[in-house]
């Protein structure tokens, strides 16, 4: 991707203010690919202005559906016929595209999709992915890069995911809802983003239940069109919570769920800060100097992966030793070194960072290379004292929609150029 510019952040900063997430990145992702499941229209609301959402977009229109812009909607709706080959160079740009597998597999007999290789901060295989197609009735090779499913009509089946992964959970969802009969998925991700997804499904007309870690599934043929209005980005939420954890700041987020982020409130009330969660807002007070935490990333409602490194960032100044263990991704402690160079002590063993809170950060040049780690060097610039530039800022625009704006708005000395 083209190097888009710089953040510049002059440290430190007090942020005070309400904020609001956007719409949800990761909801929006999953209910877009599915929108390939139905002929109907769809109009969905609150869909977030982002790189990621531009390339799921291009990505729509390539298969064949008519996709238009109307402020925070999109309207998707059919076009000339659906096509059944998702790109390379759409998909290198978006792992996420490896979601049209599902929905296209229920309705082609046969599908080719590229492979999404890995990113920064793993190899993000989709063995679940395939194996639970397989399971209900398709076959595939992999050759020159893609993965050629075909299938002659998927049929509801149990399937057992080894590890609950969102992306599986949610391809596996979309190709149920044209499979023959009732599917069963069991051990699901039970994410809100996934919830989210089975919310819109079952607009569509489609029977979809969960049930603890299962989801119960009826395929049919015919849907209903659809208007729907998408939840808030938890994770811009989660991200916001941290960023008014810092000295003297007062930040109220105005979230729709603040349940969704109890395993991360909780931590940071543990670290000092105040915080509350009422209805659709979460009151967060600094505190001068947080104290030192434990965290463990896991699935939902475990401590979610995506704030483990703006997390990370915060617990850089905290009195004592802080340890982070990652435990979703292999390699997702990128923004370790770059913190490092802004004074901060951290020691990456293995699954862990053994965090040596420092009473100061100093703002220096450091490099973005992943979507939250990037937002964890923003937030590190806003506690050094002196001037920041966060470079490699294309990550962050993939999954913040102006993160610079708002934390500006909140009184940050940051800009981008
Ligand atoms: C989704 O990725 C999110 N992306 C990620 O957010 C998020 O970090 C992740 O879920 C975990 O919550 C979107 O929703 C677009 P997984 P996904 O399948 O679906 C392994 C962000 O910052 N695995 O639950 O790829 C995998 O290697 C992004 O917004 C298999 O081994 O997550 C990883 O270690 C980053 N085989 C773990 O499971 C498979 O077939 C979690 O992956 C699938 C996954």
């Amino acid at each position: 991707m083209p190097d888009s510019g710089n953040i510049f952040i002059k440290g430190p900063s007090v942020l005070k203010g309400p904020v609001k997430a956007g719409g949800s990145k990761n909801a929006s992702l999953a209910i877009l690919a599915a929108t390939l499941v139905t002929d109907e229209k769809c109009v969905l609301r609150n869909i977030p202005r982002m790189t990621d959402i531009s390339v799921m977009l291009n990505l729509l229109e390539l298969l064949g559906k008519k996709v238009a812009r109307e402020g925070s909607a999109v309207i998707i709706e059919n076009g000339s016929g659906l096509r059944s080959e998702a790109p390379y160079d759409l998909v290198k740009k978006l792992r996420a595209s490896i979601l049209v597998m599902g929905a296209l597999a229920g309705r082609k007999s046969s599908v080719s999709v590229s492979l999404p290789g890995g990113c920064a901060i793993g190899t993000r295989p989709i063995d679940l992915h395939l194996k639970g197609l397989v399971k209900m009735g398709a076959s595939y090779r992999l050759s020159g890069g893609f993965i050629n499913l075909s299938s002659k009509g998927l049929r509801g089946k149990r399937i057992y995911l080894d590890y609950p992964s969102v992306g599986a959970t949610e391809n596996l969802l979309a190709a149920a809802c044209r499979a023959e009969g009732e599917t069963v998925i069991e051990n699901i991700s039970r994410e809100p983003e996934v919830i989210e997804m089975v919310r819109f499904v079952k607009q569509m007309g489609v029977q979809a239940e969960v049930s603890g870690d299962m989801l119960r599934v009826s395929g049919r043929r015919d849907f209903n069109p659809v208007d729907f209005t998408v939840m808030d980005d938890r994770i811009q939420a989660g991200t916001y919570a941290i960023a008014g954890c810092l000295k003297n700041s007062a930040v109220d987020i105005e979230y729709s769920n603040p349940e969704h982020l109890e395993p991360l409130l909780d931590k940071l009330r543990d670290g000092g800060a105040s915080v509350t969660a009422g209805e659709n807002l979460i009151s967060v007070r600094g505190v001068s100097r947080f104290r030192a935490l434990e965290i463990t990333t896991a699935p939902y409602p475990g401590f979610p992966t995506d704030l483990q490194a703006p997390l990370t960032a915060l617990l850089t100044r905290a009195k004592g030793v802080s340890v982070v263990t990652e435990k979703v991704f292999e390699n997702r402690f990128l923004h370790c070194a770059e913190l490092s160079r802004m004074g901060a002590e951290i020691e990456v063993k293995g699954e862990s960072a053994i965090i040596s809170g420092r009473s100061s950060l100093s703002g220096a040049p450091v490099n973005a290379m992943d979507l939250r780690g990037g937002a964890a060097l923003v937030i590190a610039g806003m506690m050094a004292s002196g001037k920041t530039r966060v470079s490699g800022i294309q990550h962050i625009e993939r999954g913040y929609d102006n993160l610079a704006g708002s934390l500006r708005e909140l009184g940050a000395d940051i800009w981008t150029k």
